[in-house]
């Protein structure tokens, strides 16, 4: 058996016999116990000891049991509380676990139940400060402060995150656009051993295959038109590191069977090269795709497929997370207030109205943008409803149209916008969308926009 330290308990009954028999089970059992017979005493207790767990009995002298424990944790916030009731008293017993009990009991009972609950309590207890522990470590040290997360599915994105960051295995994040997957690439990352050591990305749907499969897996000298240096890699430039390849979805056949050997053996050989170099990294690869049907439709290995699929993290869209959107809204006037030196302090109701009704086709990205677009926009300290999101773009206007339809007219009005609040420069423009500046370029020529358009003009809200 492991050696653990005893637990302090309190316990708090007015009935003498009942203490004193609970006081010397307990003792039996390898606890340390503090008994008070009356309220006060309790309150003493706490403000001068710290306890692992109280027992209160639900009818005291002066005070009902349940409002002594919130005495108690008012002082005391963490520390499990388990309620003793009188047979019969199952409402208030509901009551109690509402208002911040760990559970209760129903007298009689036997002492091996009580230790039972005692030692489910602490437990648990136990396991909830280590998550809190862990997240608290992770804000502090590696920048969790920067993902905002209140929702309970991102909530447990991050707890998988904070577990699966110091090992090594594989993770595959997928998500719609804007979602988050190289924010929670980049946490790993920090979060991990390898921190000190390279984070390199890379978009496997930004290059042709043969550039992609040169800076992956580098080149020798002369091994084709243009390689007139030998380069490395990026697998080699993120040994000891991480590498983040995003859109894997993307990644053509031909290179997907060198990225399995790498994963299998952890070596590789550079285009043209005649030996295999070892590398060590780990992998973290992200997608919007459903890979599953690429897989069906022969665009995927399977086999690459089981191998990354190792930890699947899933980042859910913006909309089936709308209870993320008014921190996130502040987490971005923080950011852009700071960034462009104004003190937006809201948004007013209409206007977070506006953007809790909104889909939010471009998830996270999409809200960020338009934050910053209303920040750069407003001369107040407040946003207003016709600040955010141009009616346009709200689905919820006028008859619904097809999809691609909708999706055209959201990204050509989007792209109008970051050209306008970049002044038609092509670079932070493209950095604020999130895009290379060759797909930004690509996505101009789509929508025949010219960012020369925009050099001049004032930006001005329609
Ligand atoms: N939970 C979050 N908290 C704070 N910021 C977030 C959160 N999720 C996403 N963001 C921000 O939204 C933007 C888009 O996120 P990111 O680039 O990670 O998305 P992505 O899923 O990689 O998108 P894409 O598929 O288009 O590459 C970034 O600026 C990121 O910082
Ligand atoms: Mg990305």
């Amino acid at each position: 058996m492991t050696a653990k330290t005893p637990g302090k308990v309190l316990i708090v009954d007015d009935d003498r016999n009942l203490l004193g028999l609970l006081k010397m089970r307990l003792e039996t059992s390898g606890y340390i116990v503090t008994t008070a017979l009356r309220e006060q005493e309790a309150k003493e207790a706490v403000a001068g000891d710290v306890f692992d767990l109280a027992i209160v009995d639900l009818q005291l002298a002066e005070q009902d049991g349940i409002s002594l424990m919130e005495d108690l944790h008012r002082v005391l916030p963490v520390m499990p509380v388990i309620i003793l009731t009188a047979h019969g008293s199952i409402g208030s017993a509901v009551e109690a676990m509402r208002r911040g009990a760990a559970t209760y009991l129903t007298k009689p009972f036997d002492a091996r139940e009580l230790i039972l609950h005692i030692e489910r309590a602490m437990e648990n207890r136990r396991l909830t400060s280590e998550v809190s522990r862990l997240k608290g470590l992770l804000a502090e040290r590696y920048g969790f402060e920067n993902i905002v997360a209140r929702s309970k599915a991102m909530e447990r994105v991050l707890e998988v995150v904070s577990r699966i960051a110091p090992t090594d295995s594989t993770v595959y994040i997928h998500g719609e656009s804007g979602t988050g997957k190289e924010l929670i690439a980049r946490a790993l990352h920090l979060a991990s051993t390898r921190k000190e050591s390279p984070f390199v990305e890379i978009n496997c749907a930004a290059l042709p295959e043969t550039l992609l499969e040169s800076e992956l897996f580098g080149h020798e000298k002369g091994s084709f038109t243009g390689a007139v240096r030998t380069s490395k890699g990026l697998f080699a430039q993120a040994h000891e590191g991480t590498i983040f390849l995003d859109e894997i979805g993307d990644m053509p056949l031909s290179i997907q069977s060198k990225f399995l050997r790498v994963l299998q053996e952890r070596r590789f050989t550079p285009v043209g090269g005649e030996r295999s170099v070892a590398v060590d990294v780990r992998v973290i690869v992200a997608t919007n795709k459903d890979l599953d049907k690429q897989v069906a439709q022969g665009l995927f290995r399977e086999d690459l497929y089981y191998r990354i699929h190792v930890i699947p993290l899933e980042l859910p869209p913006l909309r089936e997370r709308k209870e993320d959107i008014p921190l996130l809204v502040d987490h971005f006037l923080r950011k852009y207030g700071k960034q462009m030196n104004k003190d937006v302090k809201r948004l007013t109701p209409k206007a977070m109205q506006r953007l809790m009704l909104h889909d939010w086709p471009g998830n996270v990205r999409e809200l960020e943008n338009t934050i910053e677009y209303a920040m750069a926009m407003t001369r107040d300290d407040v946003i207003r409803e016709d600040g955010v999101l141009p009616a346009k773009a709200g689905l919820s206007d006028g008859p619904l149209k097809p999809l691609k339809e909708a999706k055209d007219a959201f990204e050509k009005e989007y792209l109008i916008n970051v050209l306008k609040v970049t002044r038609g420069n092509v670079s932070s423009a493209a950095e604020l969308a999130g895009k290379y500046r060759a797909d930004f370029y690509n996505l101009l020529k789509k929508y025949e926009l010219n960012p020369g358009d925009f050099k001049k003009e004032t930006a001005s809200p329609k």
